[in-house]
């Protein structure tokens, strides 16, 4: 099976929006990667999705968000959401679009990733609980479940503080 990862394109976004709502099993998560679009932080080459014979299968989209230190703010990203059809999950697709997107959140030159998730997932791909920097997400969350992934060595070393979500994702989180 051949599995393309790009960036979305805007006459993707309708089977954006249906590959949420299907792999969550709620419409709201379409709606909220579309508020998104309308967020000024929005980056475009950081809403990636997966294509199997020309169809949307997965997406996955990383959000500018800030960690509120005592001191200033410090730019992240946040991981989420990350949806596979129900019908092609374990292919590696997921992980396709993980490692693809961080590659490019890389290159852009961004610093670090946020995901709150399945720990035994995000671990596979370099996701460290973010209590090993003193990150706190801005709600109740157990702690293995809020992680983070240093994008350069270091790059979290004296980061600590709470991460600051776009109001978009209130419905989510
Ligand atoms: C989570 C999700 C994106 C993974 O995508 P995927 O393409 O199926 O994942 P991959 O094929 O890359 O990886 C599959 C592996 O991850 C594991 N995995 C999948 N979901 C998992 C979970 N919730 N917790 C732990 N492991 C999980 C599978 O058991 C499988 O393990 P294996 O490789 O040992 O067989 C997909 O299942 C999905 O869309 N789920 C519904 C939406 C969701 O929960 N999104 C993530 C929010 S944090």
């Amino acid at each position: 099976m051949d599995i393309e990862i790009r960036p979305e394109a805007k006459g993707d976004y309708t089977e954006v929006g249906t590959v949420n709502d299907l792999a969550f099993g709620q419409p709201g998560e379409g709606a909220m990667v579309e508020a998104l679009r309308y967020n000024p932080r929005f980056i475009r080459g950081l809403s990636l999705v997966a294509c199997v014979d020309g169809l949307v299968v997965g997406h996955i989209l990383f959000f500018p968000v800030d960690i509120e230190t005592p001191g200033e703010r410090v730019e992240s990203l946040s991981l989420a959401p990350l949806a596979v059809l129900p019908e092609y999950q374990n292919m590696g697709i997921g992980g396709k679009l993980i490692e693809a997107g961080v590659e490019a959140a890389r290159c852009m030159g961004f610093a670090s990733v946020i995901v709150m998730g399945h720990p035994g997932y995000y671990s596979r791909f370099g996701f460290k609980p973010a209590s090993q920097w003193c990150i706190r997400p801005p709600m109740e969350a157990p702690e293995e479940a809020f992680m983070a992934l240093e994008l350069a060595r270091g790059s979290l070393k004296g980061k600590a503080g709470t991460v600051v979500y776009p109001r978009e994702y209130d419905a989510a989180l």
